[in-house]
């Protein structure tokens, strides 16, 4: 779109979370609001990694809230456990949210800075079985996200690392054992090498504690590696929901092809593209009538202004059996250091395989990745919104693509 519509959910037992007309709009004076993200609708099957990416203010991290009833939505459907949770009283919500958690985009702030890791982890425990935070379980987790538990259990927020309170969250979010994890741009406020371990970590611990996730941030190529598929969202609604390899690799709407072009190239001698986005995102307040892409779309036509395009699925991509993981993924964590476990080092990553992803990017897939179960359709669906039925991603590359189908100088 930008536009709406639900013809890309899937009907399938496996789905864990299935938000349907998601509308979250916050009141200003004089009558106005924020329309901040308006009816978007998504699905995650049971293990499966939806990456939602955006440029900044496009709602990536309200939908991440909303879908935690923080605060609650205007209005559409969070289906969670057979239940809308939009619906539940404030006691089934806060029993809900031990199987649904998030980690917040600033990983200090986030964190009570006046009470020690080991009572921040012990929160949930705390809470809902009257555990303290000498309860074994405390430290196991330490360990498990990478933490000394003796050395960094009695220390503050403050005397610790971004990349250390990123640990603090993750294992304050796993203790209570959710299904679901929202992770709000968990490792962009964090230098590169330590967001590799942070990725690493997360991908191990998604398939040791066999999570589904949703992962969001506007790092394109990290975004890429850790999800099976991702949903582009542009002023607070989806443009395109795809497969994540089919999706860079044939974008099926102008907005999805603009930002692929617009990721830098890790070669000093590649000339800068033009086909990447102009102008600015328009305001959430007064969004632009029909498609709300039109305002910068090189495409846009007078049909865009008028009605707005509805979510049309692609044509089915095949059905793919991945390997399973070696391992699981568990047991790349070994015996904890001081403050961090060594292994998590910089040195010590092992990247199984280069991303081929643009500088500056930190995603690593290593072995054991890959999730079990993942032999069905939910690779297959795809779909965008855009008028221009006619709009096909052709075999070149997403810059010489987006060059020529937007219509940018060459
Ligand atoms: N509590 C609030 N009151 C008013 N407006 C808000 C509030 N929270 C978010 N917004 C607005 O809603 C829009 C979406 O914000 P959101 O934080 O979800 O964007 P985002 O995609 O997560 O951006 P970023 O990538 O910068 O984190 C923005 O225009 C933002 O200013
Ligand atoms: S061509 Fe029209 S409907 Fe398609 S993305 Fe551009 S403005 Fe939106
Ligand atoms: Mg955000």
């Amino acid at each position: 779109m930008a536009g709406s519509g639900t013809a890309h959910l899937r009907d399938q037992d496996d789905i864990v979370l299935r938000v349907e007309g998601l509308v979250v709009e916050f009141p200003l004076e004089k009558g106005q609001k924020v329309h901040a993200v308006s009816g978007i609708s998504f699905d995650i099957a049971k293990g499966e990694t939806l990456g939602l990416v955006g440029e900044s203010g496009c709602g990536k991290s309200t939908t991440g809230r909303a879908i935690m009833q923080a605060p609650r939505p205007t209005g559409g459907k969070i289906l969670f456990d057979d239940k809308d949770l939009s619906g539940l009283s404030a006691d089934e919500l806060r029993r809900s949210r031990t199987k649904l958690q998030m980690i917040y985009q600033d990983p200090i702030s986030s964190l009570n800075p006046r009470r020690r890791v080991k009572d921040i982890v012990a929160e949930g425990l705390s809470i809902w079985e009257g555990k303290g935070s000498d309860d074994p379980r405390v430290n196991d987790m330490l360990a498990e996200v990478g933490l000394d538990p003796e050395r960094a259990g009695s220390r503050r927020p403050h005397e610790m690392s971004g990349g250390q309170c990123q640990r603090v969250s993750i294992a304050r979010s796993l203790i209570m054992r959710p299904e679901v994890l929202i992770c709000d741009e968990p490792v962009s406020a964090l230098d590169v090498s330590v967001q590799a371990q942070i990725l690493n970590l997360l991908e191990d611990l998604k398939a040791e504690y066999n999570l589904t996730m949703v992962f969001i941030a506007h790092d394109l190529a990290v975004v890429k590696n850790i999800s099976d598929r991702v949903a582009v969202m542009y002023l607070g609604k989806i443009c395109e929901v795809a497969p994540s390899d089919q999706l860079y690799a044939q974008p099926a709407h102008p907005y999805t092809a603009a930002l692929l072009a617009s990721i830098p190239e890790p070669d000093p001698d590649a000339k800068h593209s033009d086909a990447g986005l102009g102008g600015e995102l328009p305001s959430p307040v007064d969004p632009p009538s029909g498609c709300r892409f039109r305002t910068r779309c090189p495409r846009a036509a007078d049909l865009c202004a008028g009605e707005e395009p509805q979510m049309r699925r692609g044509r089915p991509g095949p059905v793919r059996r991945l390997p399973l993981p070696a391992g699981g993924g568990a047991g790349t964590r070994g015996r904890p250091g001081d403050g961090v476990d060594p292994r998590l080092s910089p040195a010590a990553p092992t990247a199984a395989e280069p991303t081929g992803s643009p500088v500056g990017s930190a995603a690593v897939v290593r072995p054991g990745s890959v999730r079990p179960g993942q032999d069905r359709d939910t690779r297959s669906v795809s779909a965008r919104t855009c008028c221009q039925a006619s709009w096909q991603a052709s075999a070149q590359s997403p810059k010489a693509r987006s060059k020529k189908e937007c219509g940018a100088p060459s």
